[in-house]
This record gives C-alpha cells, structure tokens and sequence, in this order.
C-alpha cells in the first residue's frame, strides 16, 4: 500500500532509506537525491530504488522518467540497459521522449482531431499534421508529484501528475498515478491508474529505449525479438494506421520466434519504407486486462534477457530508426543510429478515429489500469 505523502515538504535526508540486512541478506531499498533544477527553479528528484539482488532503477519526477536501470549479465557483471541523459538539461531539451512516461496519448492521432459524445476535439499537432505522444508539452515534459512508500525497505516509488481540462487540447481533468516497484524477482513493475472529471480519452505507455548489451556504441540489430502475435494494424506513410489488422505471416512483421531485429529490417517492404525500419503496433494475442507475456528480448552476447509483460492490447515496437547520432546521452555517448529499442505497451494508435479498436475512453467514474512488467533473467 502506497499511503505515504506527497515529496517537497520535509528535508530529503528523511526519505533516504538505507538498504537493510535481514539475516545477512541485502534487502530492497530506495533513496531520494536531487538530479538537477529546471528553468524555472523547481527541483527534480531522482529515485534510486535497489532489489538487492543486483538490479536498481533510477527514475526522476520530471516526466516520470527511468534514467538508469542496472541488470546483471550471465556472469553476474551489471550494467545499465537504457538510454539517458546525465543531467536535467538533457531531458528538458530532448526530443526523443528517452525513458518517459508519455501522454496522454502515447503514439499517434491522425491530424490531431476525434470526435467523443459527438463533439469534435482538436488537439496540439507536433509531428507534421499528427499528434504524437500528448503534444507539444506531452507527460514527459512536465514535473510530477512523487508519494515514497511508507516502509523503508519497500522499492518503489509512485508518481502523481494532474493534467488540466484542456491541456494539449484534450478534454476534462486527468490524474494519472503510474508506480514504479522493482521486485526481488529482478522485475520492473509499472502500474499505472488513471481518473477524469469528464468523459476523455487516455492511454499513456512507457518509452524506455533498451540495449541490453549495455555497450551504447553496439546497435540492436543482433537482438533476439519475440512478439506474441499474429497481426499489426497497418500504418500510412504519416505511421496513422489504415484501420486494416494484417497478418505477419511471410512479412517481416513475423516475430512469433524469436528473430534477429536486422535480419528483415533492410528488406523491400512498404510498411518497413514507411516506418523507416520498425515503427508499428502488433495486436498481441491472449485477452487484453489480463497480465500476459507478449514479448522476449534477448541479447546473446550478454546473455541478458528481457521478457515484457502487459494487460495492454497493442505493442509498439520502434527500431530507434530517428536516432541519428545527434543525441549525446549518458557519459557523453553520441546515440547513433537503432542503438537502442523501445517496447512500448499501450492501445492501438489512432484508435479514437478507429471504432473497430479497443476503445481509449475514459469517464468520470472509471479508472484506467495498466501493468506492464519488464522482467529480467540470463541464459
Ligand atoms: C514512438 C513512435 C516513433 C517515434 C518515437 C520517438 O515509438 O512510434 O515514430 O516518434 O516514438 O522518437
């Protein structure tokens, strides 16, 4: 139970908690430090939340962001398995949403514009004519609240933002609380719980990029990628989906085994042109609401292996096709070209305009719920 209190008001030494020793055992623990200030001031906190059996992750309350994530390789050797920046600056001016919590909408509404209840919505358009991962000013642009547990040994940490009625052109007022809680079983867990005053839509997901070689100057291509499913819903060339579901049989769309990410991604193939390699949604199989594993990641050099699993409809899986060697992330590393992949768990794009797809709706009264569990083990 996340009771705990809202971050800001007393000094940070008191929401430090140590790591303790059960039986000689290192137990989970998290600790608060301050990452950095923002333009206007306010301070950003980061979260350093331990397993103690070998695996930490660092999250910040600007933009409820994962800035590091440390995993054990097959020889036990740990190394961080995302892409970040090493001070707030970074994540202020970047435009790649690195390791965010975006939204409201995560991904893509063509032209920016649905109709709820039959009234016609125009939202901000930040990606040529399309609105993409909530706007101009998304989820990950803006500084959350955070709630500490109330035990000490507990490592987790939930984040609070209230986005306004009208933000980024979106109906009603939304409070999104997503927590983070790395489990001893070397497990990241994202819950996410989301209300409205009025009827809106929400669908907000997760953007780490992962490497799980943890060498940043390596690109994903060697990756092992499993998806569980049988169709993606098709993207125009601006990546709004046709409404069609295709089946991934003979595409390169076909991750049912596990592939390597560059064996088809160079491949003459209209979707692949159009996402400039992987930049699409795969409708997972098993019932959406129920917790399932829908994806495997594996890197064999390391052996790290990552399983994904999700409540969620839809799967987005980006190549990091836009990385382009502009980026200088954490250490000073220049990220080049598909050196890291996100996974991101979400609906499918555009479904406001798409009746036919799992609905985003969200009314006063309802609560969305998302889980979705990156779990991690070696072979
Ligand atoms: C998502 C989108 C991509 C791209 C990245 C961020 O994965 O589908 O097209 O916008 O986010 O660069």
């Amino acid at each position: 139970m996340m009771r705990g209190f809202v971050l800001g008001i007393v000094a940070l030494s008191v929401f430090s908690t140590e790591a303790c020793k059960t039986n000689g055992k290192v137990q989970s623990s998290m600790k608060t430090t301050v990452f950095g200030k923002l333009p206007d001031g306010r301070e950003v906190h980061q979260y350093t939340l331990s397993n103690g059996a070998g695996m930490t992750a660092q999250i910040i309350n600007y933009g409820a962001t994962i800035t590091s994530l440390t995993v054990p390789d097959r020889n036990g050797k740990v190394a961080d398995v995302v892409l970040g920046y090493d001070t707030i600056d970074g994540y202020v001016n970047g435009t790649a949403y690195l390791g965010a919590i975006v939204g409201r909408y995560g991904n893509r509404i063509g032209k920016g514009q649905f109709q709820l209840d039959g009234k016609q919505y125009q939202l901000a358009v930040n990606d040529g004519e399309n609105h993409l991962h909530g706007g101009k000013t998304g989820f990950n642009k803006v500084l959350w609240e955070a709630i500490l547990p109330d035990s000490s040994s507990q490592s987790s940490v939930q984040l609070r933002y209230v986005s306004r009625d009208g933000e980024e052109g979106y109906p009603g007022t939304v409070t999104l609380k997503v927590t983070y809680t790395l489990t001893d079983k070397n497990e990241l867990r994202v819950d996410y719980e989301g209300t409205a005053d009025r009827p809106t839509i929400l669908n907000p997901t997760q953007h780490s990029y992962f490497n799980l070689s943890g060498a940043f100057g390596n690109t994903i291509l060697d990756h092992l990628l499993m998806i569980d499913a049988d169709s993606i819903t098709p993207v125009d060339k601006g990546l709004i989906p046709t409404g069609q579901v295709a089946s991934v049989e003979k595409t390169p769309m076909d991750f049912r085994t596990p592939m390597a990410i560059g064996a088809h991604i160079d491949d003459q193939d209209e979707q692949l042109a159009f996402g400039r390699g992987y930049d699409h949604n795969w409708v997972l199989k098993g019932a959406p609401g129920q917790v399932r594993k829908v994806a495997e990641l594996y890197d064999a050099a390391s052996g790290r292996m990552m399983s994904v699993l999700t409540d969620q409809p839809g799967l987005q899986f980006y190549s990091g096709n836009f990385l382009d060697g502009t980026v200088i992330g954490k250490n000073g590393i220049a990220y080049q070209h598909r050196t890291a992949l996100c996974l991101e768990t979400q609906a499918f794009p555009d479904t406001p305009n798409k009746p036919q797809f799992p609905s985003v709706t969200l009314r006063p009264g309802q609560t969305y719920r998302q889980t979705t569990i990156y779990q991690f083990s070696t072979r």
